[in-house]
């Protein structure tokens, strides 16, 4: 833990620089690397783009954009659900906290929770794990600025990686944040693999807050996935965006065409990328060489939706009961308190 000391300017709180620190997981600790992910992605059959890599710092700034969409519900949904009962979440742990949270991007939900727990308690440490060290690092230096009693330790890192290294440590009881739906882009092996993950770092008490996003009418889905307006477009293409800048494409992102579809019966928004035609694309720090037909497709994210039954047995898979459950007026998005069984 971080130490404070009292600063006479400062009301009493500790500096803003004391009471954030970054941990950012060495280059040769990441088991796989971009370069490694795009190259097994685009030479497989059916070609695919892991997610994750959609947040670098315009990725970071994009998908902000879309939270801020009319068509994009899901951020406005959660927020009403925080915003109306952040103090029953809190409350539901009965003591002091700390908070640890899995992809805490903007940090703007957070600060619902956060203003919650200072209601109850003098001071709390939160624990930001992201994989965008941009969007961490504006996030946790905004917060620790703006709530004095706060302490922030933050991870640049992936999930599973933190979670796996057991480098979070707290001392008080912990309520783990997965919010904003993100459980979503995870299929669902891997789902239960980071909620069993979330389970074995549990201590007595402890519980976790997840954010699903509800199965509804597809032409809702497929517009929040596909606004006219074009951002959810520009935040996909940056991932061949990423690849130019960072590993050498030769990607012309005129050239691709995103496109959403809502498959019902497995309940889940997939996204693509379409080649408009067929083309070759070099990435010379990989050395590769990558054909594209006409009208082929790069998998580039699924979005899963989840029934109150689907979130229900996801959480007992992994050794969770749901102990509470709130969603906002229009029934679109849910909050679920999971507790050890
Ligand atoms: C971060 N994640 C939960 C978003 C989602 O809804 O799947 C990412 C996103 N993709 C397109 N729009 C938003």
């Amino acid at each position: 833990m971080l130490v404070t000391k009292n600063d006479p300017v400062n009301n009493g709180a500790a500096p803003v620089a004391e009471r954030f620190s970054l941990y950012s997981a060495p280059a040769p600790l990441q088991a796989v690397t971009f370069a490694d992910d795009v190259r097994l992605g685009l030479s497989a059959a059916q070609k695919r783009l892991p997610p994750k890599y959609f947040y670098d710092q315009l990725g970071s700034a994009l998908f902000e954009a879309i939270c801020d969409l009319p068509e994009y519900y899901l951020t406005r949904a959660e927020s009403e659900i925080l915003d109306r009962h952040a103090d029953e979440m809190l409350a539901a742990l009965d003591e002091p906290v700390e908070l640890v949270e899995l992809g805490s991007g903007s940090g703007r939900k957070t600060r619902l929770l956060i203003e919650a727990a200072l209601r109850r308690q003098e001071s709390l440490d939160y624990h930001p794990v992201d994989i965008s060290s941009s969007a961490l690092i504006a996030a946790s230096t905004a917060l620790v600025g703006a709530f004095p009693a706060l302490r922030v330790c933050a991870y640049a890192s992936d999930y599973f990686d933190v979670l796996a290294a057991r480098r979070v440590r707290t001392e008080r009881r912990t309520l783990t944040l997965f919010l904003g739906s993100n459980i979503g882009n995870y299929d669902p092996a891997h789902a239960g693999e980071l909620l069993r993950a979330v389970a074995r770092a549990f201590s007595p008490g402890d519980a976790l807050l997840l954010g699903t996003d509800l199965k509804k009418d597809p032409s809702v889905l497929e517009l929040a996935y596909n606004d006219p307006t074009g951002v959810t477009a520009a935040f996909d293409k940056n991932l061949l965006g990423r690849i130019n800048r960072e590993l050498g494409g030769t990607f012309d992102l005129r050239e691709f065409e995103h496109v959403a579809e809502y498959d019902a019966e497995r309940g889940v928004v997939q996204s693509f990328l379409v080649a408009q035609r067929a083309q070759v694309v070099e990435i010379e720090g990989l050395g590769l060489t990558v054909p594209f037909a006409d009208g082929e497709r790069i998998h580039t994210e699924s979005s899963y939706k989840f029934s109150e039954d689907d979130v229900a047995t996801v959480a007992a898979e992994a050794g969770f009961a749901v102990a509470r459950r709130w969603t906002d007026e229009r029934e679109r998005f849910a909050v679920s308190l999971l507790v050890a069984r």
